[in-house]
């Protein structure tokens, strides 16, 4: 299903992209679920998927984690199934990021599916994320509250929630309504019926976790060998202090390894193309031969990157689910990180040339990239 997205985005982005929360009224007209409950609930029975149920029976709240083996007991009320990245696992669903990518691919996360029965919801809660929320089936009320200082609890381990707020938007969403929701702006989602919601989530890496990762890549790859030096001490009156030129001298060290261009990019690539849940990776069997991928490319035939598989580019390099990817010819590698699908037309003159087919079909075999028959 080609989704098309009926958003202007340069004005929603000037006022509303990490500013302030909005209804976009039926931004995608005649929506038709990519999934149907049912399935959702096969995804979360599954080792490898992220899914959690939540409820609120007899004034309390109750979260547990899956795979579930079963979904009965539950009520028709007060409860919601959520299950995290549907992208990497279901391609319909996937499509719906599609439209998306005018935002880009490296600040986007992933696709959360929600199931509520009527009054099914996750309680009040703040994320540290921008959401685009799709209202599919059925119809859920949302109530957003403006990004203030609140108290945040845990009614239940599994789950913080945040103190009562006042609505700055309080309304029903119906089937290809969307609600985006910038980070901090504590919201609430209550079902009238039966209720699919999909969650286009985006990351913002805080510097804590970036400090952490650049740290392990320093130790993983042996730099930072420089050692404090001090080739003009002089002799010193008041021995038990550092002096401020001392602690400049101490922090330039630590920048200069930040400074390194190569590191720092390779540095980057590799984290930012980490995912942050299982991808659906299958290696081809039987392994294709490099004559096979250049004849199926010749033919017309299309590759699909695996739902979820993060690819981009960035400085003179391009990387893939963590690691450098090893295609030499950088037009074709630009194309790869550009588009999900693509053939001979996007791949240009690589695909004569058989140095590109065969990084290609290691990377096909690998079960990055499929063909689309
Ligand atoms: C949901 O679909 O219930 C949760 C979405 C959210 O609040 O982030
Ligand atoms: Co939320």
């Amino acid at each position: 299903m080609d989704y098309q997205l009926n958003i202007d985005w340069p004005a929603f982005m000037a006022t509303y992209w990490q500013k302030k929360p909005v209804i976009l009224k039926n931004a995608l007209p005649n929506f038709v679920d990519p999934i149907s409950p049912d399935e959702l609930a096969g995804l979360a029975m599954e080792n490898e998927i992220d899914s959690r149920l939540v409820s609120f029976k007899e004034g309390k709240w109750h979260a547990s984690h899956g795979p579930f083996t079963e979904f009965d007991n539950l009520g028709d009320s007060h409860w919601s199934l959520l299950v995290q990245a549907v992208n990497h696992w279901h391609l319909p669903a996937a499509e719906l990021l599609s439209p998306f990518r005018v935002l880009p691919d490296w600040r986007l996360d992933d696709l959360m599916i929600s199931f509520s029965v009527p009054g099914g919801g996750v309680g009040p809660h703040i994320d540290n994320y921008d959401v685009f929320i799709i209202q599919g089936m059925g119809s859920r009320r949302w109530r957003v509250g403006d990004k203030l200082p609140l108290k945040q609890f845990c009614p239940h381990p599994a789950l913080l929630h945040v103190e009562p707020f006042t609505p700055i938007i309080d309304d029903d969403l119906q089937p290809g309504d969307i609600l985006y929701i910038p980070p901090g702006f504590p919201h609430d989602g209550y079902s009238h019926q039966a209720s699919l919601n999909y969650s286009v989530g985006f990351r913002s890496p805080n510097s804590r976790d970036l400090v952490s990762s650049f740290a392990d890549y320093v130790l993983e790859n042996d730099l930072g060998g420089n050692h404090y030096a001090d080739p003009e001490l002089a002799r010193r009156e008041h021995p038990g202090k550092i002096e401020a030129s001392e602690i400049n001298q101490i922090r330039k060290l630590m920048h200069d390894l930040i400074e390194q261009p190569e590191a720092f990019n390779q540095w980057f690539g590799s984290f930012i193309t980490t995912p942050r849940h299982e991808l659906d990776i299958a290696a081809a069997d039987p392994a294709y031969d490099t004559s096979e991928i250049a004849a199926a490319l010749q033919e017309g035939e299309t590759l699909v990157r695996l739902g979820g598989l993060r690819v981009l580019e960035v400085g003179e390099h391009c990387f893939v689910n963590s690691e450098p990817l090893e295609i030499s010819d950088k037009k074709a590698a630009t194309a790869l990180c550009h588009f999900t699908r693509l053939g001979a037309a996007e791949l240009g003159d690589a695909v004569t040339d058989p140095q590109f087919i065969h990084e290609l079909t290691t990377l096909v075999n690998q079960g990055y990239w499929y063909f689309d028959n």
